[in-house]
Formats: C-alpha cells, sequence, structure tokens
C-alpha cells in the first residue's frame, strides 16, 4: 500500500484523511503538533473502516519519524482565517510552519511529491520547493480544484444540470484577483456563455473570485474544509495511480504563460512523476491581463517572504 502523510490533523488534514481512507489507495498518517488530537482522529477513522468496510490503515503521531518513507507528503498546517482577514494575512505565521514541516518531512521521505494547501497557497508551495530543493515537478498546491469546484456548483446551482456535465477551468493565484475562464468552461460542450444571460455569468465569477471568503464569513471561526480536503484527495489519488489527470493545480512556470519562476494555478497534467505537464491554453488579451495581474500578486507576496528573511 501507497503510504501518504498528511502534515496538520485540523479540520482539512483530517478530512482529507477521510476522503482518502474511504478511497483504499492508501495508508495514512496524521501529524500534528497538538498531542494526542491526531492519534484521537485516526483511531476514530480507524474505527469507521469496519463499518464502510475499507482496510486502509490510519495513524495519528506528533512525531515525523512516522512519516518515513511517504510517497506523498500533504502539507495543511497553519493558521486558517477568520472573519475579516485575507488570504496574505496569513503570510509569514504559516511560513514559518510550512518551512519546518518542509524541512522536517523532506529528512524522512526525500522521494515524496509534496501537495501543499497551507495559505496564501500560491506562495507556501513556493516555498515548500525552495526549503526542500525538490525538481519543480514534485511539488504542487492544490487550490485550483477547490476554485472551479466551486464555479462548477454555482453553475450547478443556476442551471440545475449534474455537476458531473460541467467543466470550469479557474486560473491564476489563490486571492479574490483568481481569473475564472467563462470561454473555456462548458456545459458539455456548450460554452457557459450560451446557457446563462451575461449578469448570472457575472455573478457566478464574483461569487467563485469570493467563494473562500464566504465560508469564513458564514463559519465565523476557521475556513472551508470539506471542499479543500475533497481536491486533496483527488490529487492524491491522481499521483498514486498515475491518472494523468488533467487539473488546474498549481505548478511552477519556467516560460509558459511567458512566465517565469512562479508557482501559480495553470491546467496541469497530475500523474505518477507528479505534475506531469502544465497544459498551455490560448488566452485572449483580457484574460491575459488578469492572469498577470493575480501572478504580479503572487509574486509580490515571495517578495515579502524574501524581505521577512523566510526565503
Ligand atoms: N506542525 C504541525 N501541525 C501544525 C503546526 C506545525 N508546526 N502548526 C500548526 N499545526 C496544525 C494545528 O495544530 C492545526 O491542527 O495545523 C492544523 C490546522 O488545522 P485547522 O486550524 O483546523 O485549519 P484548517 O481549516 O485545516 O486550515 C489549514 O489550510 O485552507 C488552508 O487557510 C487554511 O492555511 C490554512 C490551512
Amino acid at each position: 500500500m501507497a503510504k501518504v502523510s498528511i502534515i496538520g490533523a485540523g479540520m482539512t488534514g483530517s478530512t482529507t484523511a477521510h476522503w482518502l481512507a474511504e478511497r483504499e489507495i492508501a495508508d495514512i498518517v496524521l501529524v500534528d503538533i497538538i498531542e494526542g488530537m491526531p492519534q484521537g482522529k485516526a483511531l476514530d477513522l480507524t474505527e469507521a473502516m469496519p463499518v464502510i468496510g475499507k482496510d486502509a490503515k490510519i495513524f495519528g503521531s506528533n512525531d515525523y519519524a512516522d512519516t518515513k518513507g511517504s510517497d506523498i507528503v500533504i502539507i495543511t498546517a497553519g493558521l486558517p482565517r477568520k472573519p475579516g482577514m485575507s488570504r496574505d494575512d496569513l503570510l509569514v505565521t504559516n511560513a514559518k510552519i510550512v518551512a519546518d514541516v518542509a524541512r522536517k518531512t523532506l529528512e524522512q521521505s526525500p522521494d515524496a511529491i509534496y501537495i501543499v494547501l497551507t495559505n496564501p497557497l500560491d506562495v507556501m508551495t513556493y516555498l515548500t520547493w525552495k526549503v526542500t530543493g525538490l525538481p519543480t515537478y514534485r511539488v504542487v498546491g492544490q487550490a485550483g480544484i477547490l476554485d472551479s469546484a466551486r464555479m462548477r456548483a454555482f453553475v450547478a446551482m443556476e442551471t440545475g444540470v449534474s455537476v458531473e456535465n460541467i467543466h470550469c477551468y479557474v486560473l491564476g493565484g489563490h486571492g479574490d484577483d483568481m481569473v475564472p475562464l467563462t470561454r473555456h468552461s462548458n456545459i458539455a460542450g456548450v460554452p457557459l456563455y450560451k446557457y446563462l444571460p451575461e449578469d448570472k455569468l457575472a455573478a457566478i465569477v464574483e461569487r467563485t473570485r469570493k467563494g473562500g471568503g464566504e465560508i469564513v464569513g458564514l463559519l465565523k471561526k476557521g475556513s472551508a474544509f470539506y471542499a479543500p480536503s475533497a481536491a486533496l484527495a483527488q490529487m492524491a489519488e491522481a499521483i498514486l495511480k498515475g491518472k494523468n489527470l488533467i487539473v488546474p493545480a498549481t505548478a511552477y512556470l519556467d516560460g509558459e504563460y511567458g512566465m517565469h519562476d512562479i508557482f501559480i494555478g495553470v491546467p496541469t497534467m497530475l500523474g505518477r512523476k507528479g505534475v506531469e505537464k502544465v497544459i498551455e491554453y490560448e488566452l485572449n488579451d483580457e484574460e491575459m491581463a488578469a492572469f498577470q495581474k493575480s501572478a504580479a500578486h503572487v509574486k509580490s507576496n515571495v517578495a515579502k517572504l524574501s524581505e521577512f528573511g523566510l526565503l
């Protein structure tokens, strides 16, 4: 059985373990700094396995030695947003946590593929890559599946069509300036703009951009975790099974879309190597300008990390 270690056994980390255990594709190690919590959640999940008839092994720990030999390391450790906070407000605190986690896990699993979730996501993915010194294809961030899934859910609510028929693509950094690509999105091959009037589509784009904040506002403490963790599980599955699944994810660009030295949300092909390929959509001028604006934002956050001596 493959081994997946999830660092940060909070809401997102433990729910990822849940989705993964249901898939029965890996043994799972949950690690957190809080004593007893990952052990308790792992035991609870272990006791659910007979009910759902799965033989996944789930183990909780405060010790990185237990992550040894992982095929995949998922990083969800860090603080979530509170109402009124942007993802950028978490930058310095979470950078220290993510850098520490990246170093400690790499010692145990030098061959692992890293999937990063902690916010601000694009910068934390860049940081993980820098700290681990891994080839770029072995580090990827989760945001695009989530942002696209939010858009798909909103389109399904508006049209009543099955979510399975709805294909949406969101590019760019995981922030309010992300770029929902309405021109490339479709319902069973029919472009979205043919299904929905302009004002409805514009409202969906806006709600997608602010989707994370909408949930933070409702929950009051903590941020979304069901959809983010479902996305993490889908990415881990695509990698472990070598599916070559095309999904939006935060990947390193070395000339694609005319950008260099940046991790940002783009369509990727996920397979056994990690990011097998970055796929380049043909963007029109307006889409490219929005993508570049989002990239500039990500780059300015990376520069802030350098200023604070964290890179
Ligand atoms: N090592 C291991 N675990 C840590 C560390 C660390 N150095 N620092 C914090 N943690 C743990 C916390 O103890 C907590 O259990 O990370 C966990 C985070 O879980 P939650 O607080 O429930 O947050 P969650 O909603 O899962 O979000 C985690 O994902 O979506 C992003 O913005 C969100 O950055 C945040 C991350």
